[in-house]
């Protein structure tokens, strides 16, 4: 560690700038920000200084930089860009004890500027020690990725609950317990997903009930059709953050590694016995780990709302009193489209696109009007249809769509993702030439020839980014 990290408190306190143009200001608005009176030392200002000063803002005095500027200052800035008098700043500083920082220039400064990320209260500084600014930067952005932009509001949202908080939780373990549970639970997630106000109502239950049993809550989250990236950021926070998971067989081991190592993991894509668990025992199970005050995440491959049973799940949490939220995910037929080159619509080809099951839970015909789909003009995404490709390819031809394009995509943005193409005729044979097994979506219409192959390493881009 090459600087000792603090926060210095400069509300209310005279600051100096030495320097009128652009580095003076990008200290100076972030001096304004904590509250200093600043004070701008410089022969000449530019117009934003000079806004500034007419707004009252700032103190500007027109010509060079005195000794006696920095009595009395609590820190100083030199921000010329002229060495000889960036140096007669820093020597005049130390002289009069005042810790000093000049720009771009650590052998002349005593502190430095970090760079931040900010959630209104929440603060975090970022720095290399000067080694490689470059580099603290992509650790700011990496942190700004992963800190919620509601964190600060979150933090002035238990500031609003100290003093009740005190008053009935006894100091020590108790009340960090209390706080912990708090930042780690739903009335905490509730802030963060922008509900202050029902949160606030949940937060004096709780306090009244001096933190014993909170209530649940189960985020129905998607997980995008396989790759990790390809997870919204708020189904990842919500991950990291869950006490138990509830998830399907295809969720990929890069997603659940996100969650935190101490969650239960409840598979319900498949009992030892190979069967999967039926939905209503499923949603007995999210009913039951939220009455235990738990934060579920129940993750379902692609998007919740899309063959995926989320509404049921949705429903059956309502009906009883289990606070519930949605989070989407990329549902299949948009990933496979991306991963493969097919616009799904497309100029002057394709102005409609319909998602459609090939399949129906108890292994019947799914109960789909094929005449008019066909007829529709529409581009046809297929899911769960490989099983019955014969079935499919017979219905579509009798109605027309004989010839049109079909394109099978396997495993669509996983590594192992194939691709195969041909005509609505020859779909059955297709399939089972390829002998294709794994999750495939099926995409039907002139926008299919169009299917190119996305190379792996393009398609599967590593989560956290190299800093
Ligand atoms: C029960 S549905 C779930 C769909 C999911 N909720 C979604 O929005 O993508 C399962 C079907 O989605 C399709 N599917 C899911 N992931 C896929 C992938 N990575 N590649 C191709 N098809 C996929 C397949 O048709 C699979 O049979």
């Amino acid at each position: 560690m090459r600087q000792f990290p603090i926060f210095f408190a400069v509300q209310d306190r005279p600051v100096l700038i030495a320097g009128g143009g652009e580095a003076a200001v990008r200290k100076l608005r972030l001096l304004l920000k904590a509250g200093a009176r600043v004070t701008v030392v410089a022969p000449d200002a530019n117009d934003e200084i000079l806004d500034l000063v007419e707004a009252g803002d700032v103190d500007w005095q027109a010509r060079p930089l005195v000794a006696e500027d920095l009595a009395g200052a609590a820190l100083a800035y030199g921000a010329t860009g002229i060495d000889a008098v960036d140096r007669q700043v820093s020597d005049a500083a130390r002289k009069a004890g005042v810790p000093v920082n000049v720009v771009d220039r650590p052998e002349l400064s005593d502190f430095i500027t970090p760079a931040i990320i900010e959630r209104d209260a929440i603060t975090v500084a970022v720095s290399s020690g000067g080694t490689a600014p470059v580099l603290a930067r992509g650790v700011k952005a990496a942190i700004e990725r992963l800190l919620h932009p509601n964190l600060g509001r979150l933090a002035l949202f238990a500031e609003r609950f100290r003093g009740a908080v005190k008053a009935v939780v006894p100091a020590g373990r108790a009340r960090l317990r209390f706080w912990d549970k708090f930042f780690d639970g739903p009335i905490a997630a509730r802030v963060l997903a922008g509900d202050e106000a029902g949160a606030a109502e949940d937060m004096l239950s709780y306090v009244n009930r001096r933190g014993r049993a909170e209530d649940g809550i189960v985020h129905i989250v998607g997980a995008g059709p396989g790759a990790a990236d390809l997870m919204t950021l708020r189904g990842q926070r919500l991950l990291e953050q869950a006490d138990v998971i509830v998830h399907d067989r295809l969720i990929g081991d890069g997603i659940l590694d996100l969650a935190r190592r101490d969650a239960d993991r409840i598979d319900v894509g498949k009992t030892p016995g190979h069967h999967p668990v039926p939905q209503d025992k499923i949603n007995d199970i999210l009913i039951a780990q939220a009455r235990q005050g738990k934060r579920v995440v129940r993750l379902k491959g692609g998007d919740p709302f899309v063959f995926g049973r989320g509404g049921e799940e949705l429903q059956a949490l309502t009906a009883a009193g289990i606070r519930a939220e949605v989070v989407p995910g990329i549902t299949a037929a948009t990933a496979c489209a991306a991963a493969t080159g097919i616009p799904l619509t497309h100029r002057g080809h394709a102005s409609a696109v319909t998602f459609v099951t090939g399949h129906k839970g108890d292994g019947d015909a799914p109960d789909v009007d094929w005449a008019a789909l066909a007829h529709s003009g529409a581009t046809l995404a297929i899911y769960m249809g490989v099983g019955g490709a014969a079935r499919l390819s017979g219905d579509l031809s009798r109605h027309g769509l004989a010839d049109t394009p079909v394109a099978v995509i396997e495993n669509g943005t996983r590594p192992e993702q194939r691709v195969f193409t041909g005509r609505v005729h020859g779909l059955d044979a297709l399939v089972r030439a390829n002998g294709i097994t794994g999750p495939a979506l099926i995409v039907i219409g002139d926008v299919a020839a169009l299917a190119g192959v996305v190379p792996a390493d393009v398609r599967q881009v590593p989560l956290a980014a190299a800093v």
